[in-house]
């Protein structure tokens, strides 16, 4: 079972020491621009609710201004909520002294920023360490635990290196181990691969799931590439306009889009690839029909469920985990559903 390692209640965000009234027209059901029109005051985060589980990537996605940075920055409290609450395994961070807040923020929680945010004066380990030198640790010992980080992100060889002596992306690896030294439960990452080129960007996206696999850290990850959400996200979130408009697995965002928002982050995106066979049966053939003939599982993926129909020129029955038939897949539902599909595209 999953627990919610972060949980967001009722979350609003106005930029105002007097956000009251704005509140107000908001939980009356006015939009961002409307509470805009009629007080000024600009809406980052309204009425958002959402748990992140421990040990998952949850990204969170959106246009431009929708709110992605205001909802990371609420979380670590760079940003003061205006109503709502944020609880981290259980606990409202709004209800820490401010010491305490500082001291958990140390040791709980890193950020990864889109620009790399790297001091150029100081070499690579250097730049590494200084969570764990904020946070006052012996020399020797931060060192040593930083050069371990640079080793898992790739980067022993360039510890004495300073910034501008390396790429774009190698500068992302250091933001990265800068944030993985202090050893955070919590990683959160601001379009942390968005300045880099597209092979770049994989690159990080492989290293962060490697890393992922041996660490299970809890990752809050903004983007706004869907390709890259459904890469790494175990579940996905969409923001508009301050609110948010969906949230689910990277099948549930691709077989059910919540609008036509949602479903414009498709274009260019091969969605197909999330497919399972279950998306794609014929529950409407006649099941008598099929008995005795050929059968896959519902979790078959496109390219299989394809390669299976098409070398049969009989109905293939699909079945759930209890080996119940579904209904079946045809050369001429398949495609079907690929015209259904291309429509996105
Ligand atoms: N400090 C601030 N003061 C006033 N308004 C702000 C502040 N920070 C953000 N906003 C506003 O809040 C809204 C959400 O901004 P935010 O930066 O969270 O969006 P975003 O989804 O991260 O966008 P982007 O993809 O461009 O990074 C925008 O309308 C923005 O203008
Ligand atoms: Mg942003």
């Amino acid at each position: 079972m999953s627990t919610a390692k972060i949980q967001i209640k009722n979350l609003y965000k106005i930029f105002s020491d007097r956000p009251q009234e704005a509140l107000r027209l908001l939980k009356e059901g006015h939009s961002k621009d409307e509470v805009f029109a009629k007080t000024g005051l600009v809406t980052g985060v309204n009425n958002v609710s959402f748990d992140v589980n421990a040990g998952e990537i949850f990204v969170l996605m959106g246009l431009s201004g929708s709110g992605k940075s205001t909802l990371i920055r609420l979380i670590n409290r760079l940003v003061e909520p205006s109503a709502g609450s944020i609880l981290v395994d259980g606990e409202d961070l709004a209800k820490l002294p401010h010491a305490e807040l500082v001291k958990w923020r140390r040791r709980r929680i890193a950020m990864v920023f889109q620009s790399f945010a790297l001091m150029p004066h100081r070499t690579v380990l250097e730049n590494a360490a200084f969570g764990l030198e904020v946070a006052g640790s012996q020399k020797g010992w931060r060192e040593d635990k930083t050069m371990h980080v640079l080793e898992q992100v790739g980067l022993k060889a360039y510890a004495k290196k300073y910034p501008r002596q390396l790429s774009g992306g190698m500068q992302q690896r250091v933001g990265l181990a800068r944030a993985l030294a202090v050893d955070p439960d919590i990683l959160l990452m601001d379009e942390a691969f968005s300045a880099l080129d597209p092979l770049k960007r994989t690159e990080m996206q492989d290293l962060m799931l490697e890393l992922q696999r041996g660490q299970q850290r809890t990752i809050f990850f903004v983007s706004h590439d869907l390709e890259e959400a459904l890469r790494i996200g175990s579940r996905i979130a969409i923001m508009e306009g301050g609110t948010l408009v969906q949230e689910g697995t990277p099948h549930e965002i691709i077989t059910n889009p919540a609008n036509d928002y949602v479903r414009k982050f498709f274009k260019g995106v091969d969605t197909s690839r999330y497919l399972t066979a279950a998306d794609l049966v014929d529950s409407g053939y006649d099941k008598a029909q099929l008995n005795g003939g050929p059968r896959m599982p519902w979790t078959t993926t496109l390219p299989e469920a394809m390669r299976h129909v098409l070398g049969q020129d009989q109905p293939v029955g699909v079945v759930d985990d209890a080996n119940q038939l579904l209904g079946c897949i045809t050369a001429k539902s398949l495609l079907v559903k690929i015209a259904e599909g291309a429509r996105h595209a």
